[in-house]
C-alpha cells in the first residue's frame, strides 16, 4: 500500500464514521503557540481544543506536516524524521477515548490488514497529579491487545502550558522473532498512533485544570506506518523516499545513518524554506541554518567538494509538489546553496583565526566569548574545527 492510498484509507474510514476533512496547516503554529514549530496535527486546532466551536464539527480528520527537533539527535535510525506527516483525527467535546481506541484498533487490523498479535497499547497508569487511565485499559483488554502501564511515557502536552492529558500509544511489533517484552522494553515494539483523553489545561502558573469539554486527539505516523506495511525496515525505504533514495547515494557514498541523516535534513530543509522561513541566528531560522550545518558537516568530513549544488532538481519538484508548497524549486535551491556559501566562509574565518598562535592551547570561556563576539564564530563550530564535532 503506498503513501497515498494510506492516507486515503485513513481519511476514508473516518470521514465515514462523521469526520469531516481540514486542510492541514504548515509548519508555522499560532503567534500565541509556545512552540516554534507544529509538532504535532493539534497545533493549528489549539482554540478548539480549548473550548471555541469548530466551524466544521465536532469529529475532525486531517494530514498535518509536521517538524520536531527533539529527536535530532535519534535522525540517522530507521524511524525518526525531522519533518514528518501525521494522519489526526479530533472528537472535539464528541466522542470519548474508547470509542477513538476502538475505531483505532479496527482500522489498523481491518482496513490496513495488520495482524492483531502484533499490536501492543500503553496506557497511563496514574501519578499525583491525575488518577489512571481506567477506560483505555478496559477497551484494550476487552480487545485481547496487551497493555503496559507508564506515566510521564502517557501524558501528553504541547509544550509547558495548554491543552493536555493521558494518552494511549499503540505499537506495532517490527522484529524477526515472535514479539518480545513490552513497548519500553523493546526498541522493536515502534509507536504508530498515539490517542490523547485531552481533558486539562496547564496554565501559566503549572497548575492543571479541566477543559471547558474533554477532547480526543489523536496522530498516527504516516512514515512509520507506511513502512511497516510495505514490508520495509526503515521509513527510508518508503515509496515517499524512492528518489531521495534513487539519487543521494550514487551522488554521495555515505554510510547507512549519514546517508539517512542528509536526506532527513536537506528534505526537511526543502520544507521549511518552502514554508517561507530563511536561515538566521534565532528561531526558526536557526534551526534551519542547524539543518543545513549537519549536512554540510557530515558531506565535507568525506570529500570537502561536495556541495548542495548537485542535488537534482527532481529532489526539490517531488518535496515541494508533495507538500503542496509554491515556493519555485529554483528559489529554495538558491536559499540552500547562498546558505553552503555562507558557512564556507564562516570555516574558512574560523580557521584562520585558530591558526593564531594565541589559540594554540586549550580554549577557555573567554576565549569562546572573544571567537564568537569578535570573529561571529560560534562555540559549536569552533569545537568542530579543533576536531570535535560541530552541533
Ligand atoms: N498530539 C498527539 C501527538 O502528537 C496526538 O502524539
Amino acid at each position: 500500500m503506498d503513501t497515498e492510498r494510506v492516507i486515503a484509507t485513513f481519511v476514508e474510514y473516518f470521514q465515514d464514521r462523521g469526520h469531516r476533512r481540514i486542510t492541514g496547516s504548515d509548519l508555522l503554529p499560532p503567534p500565541q503557540d509556545p512552540v516554534l514549530f507544529t509538532t504535532s496535527g493539534m497545533h493549528p486546532l489549539t482554540p478548539y481544543l480549548e473550548g471555541r466551536s469548530h466551524p466544521s464539527g465536532g469529529r475532525l480528520v486531517n494530514v498535518q506536516r509536521c517538524l520536531r527537533t527533539t529527536d535530532l539527535d535519534e535522525v540517522g535510525d530507521t524511524t525518526h524524521l525531522t519533518v514528518f506527516e501525521m494522519l489526526g483525527t479530533w472528537s472535539l467535546g464528541d466522542y470519548d477515548g474508547s470509542q477513538s481506541i476502538a475505531w483505532g484498533h479496527d482500522l489498523l487490523v481491518d482496513g490496513f490488514g495488520v495482524d492483531p498479535k502484533l499490536l501492543h497499547a500503553t496506557v497511563f497508569g496514574g501519578d499525583q497529579d491525575a488518577g489512571p487511565d481506567t477506560a483505555s485499559l478496559r477497551t484494550w483488554e476487552e480487545r485481547g491487545v496487551p497493555v503496559e502501564l507508564t506515566t510521564r511515557e502517557n501524558w501528553w502536552s504541547n509544550g509547558p502550558t495548554g491543552p493536555c492529558g493521558p494518552d494511549s500509544e499503540i505499537f506495532i511489533w517490527t522484529g524477526d522473532t515472535p514479539p518480545r517484552s513490552t513497548p519500553m522494553g523493546d526498541e522493536r515494539w515502534v509507536e504508530v498512533w498515539n490517542h490523547v483523553m485531552m481533558r486539562y489545561r496547564r496554565g501559566d502558573d503549572g497548575t492543571l485544570g479541566p477543559l471547558p469539554r474533554p477532547n480526543v486527539d489523536t496522530g498516527l505516523g504516516l512514515e512509520r506506518l507506511a513502512a511497516v506495511l510495505q514490508g520495509k525496515r526503515s521509513v527510508f525505504e518508503i515509496d515517499l523516499f524512492e528518489p531521495w533514495m534513487r539519487t543521494v547515494p550514487s551522488l554521495w557514498p555515505l554510510e547507512k545513518p549519514s546517508l539517512r541523516l542528509v536526506v532527513d535534513h536537506v528534505r526537511s530543509a526543502i520544507v521549511v524554506i518552502g514554508d517561507g522561513v530563511p536561515p538566521s541566528n534565532t528561531g526558526r531560522g536557526y534551526v534551519l541554518r542547524r539543518l543545513i550545518r549537519r549536512v554540510l558537516t557530515t558531506l565535507w568530513e568525506a570529500d570537502p567538494s561536495r556541495t548542495l549544488g548537485d542535488l537534482p532538481g527532481e529532489l526539490f519538484q517531488h518535496t515541494l509538489g508533495h507538500f503542496g508548497q509554491s515556493r519555485l524549486p529554483g528559489e529554495v535551491r538558491e536559499v540552500l546553496l547562498d546558505e553552503e556559501r555562507r558557512f564556507t566562509r564562516l570555516l574558512e574565518r574560523g580557521r584562520r583565526v585558530l591558526s593564531q598562535p594565541r589559540f594554540s592551547h586549550g580554549l577557555d570561556e573567554e576565549d569562546y566569548h572573544y571567537l564568537h563576539d569578535t570573529h561571529g564564530l560560534p562555540r559549536d563550530l569552533v569545537r568542530g574545527l579543533r576536531g570535535g564535532s560541530p552541533g
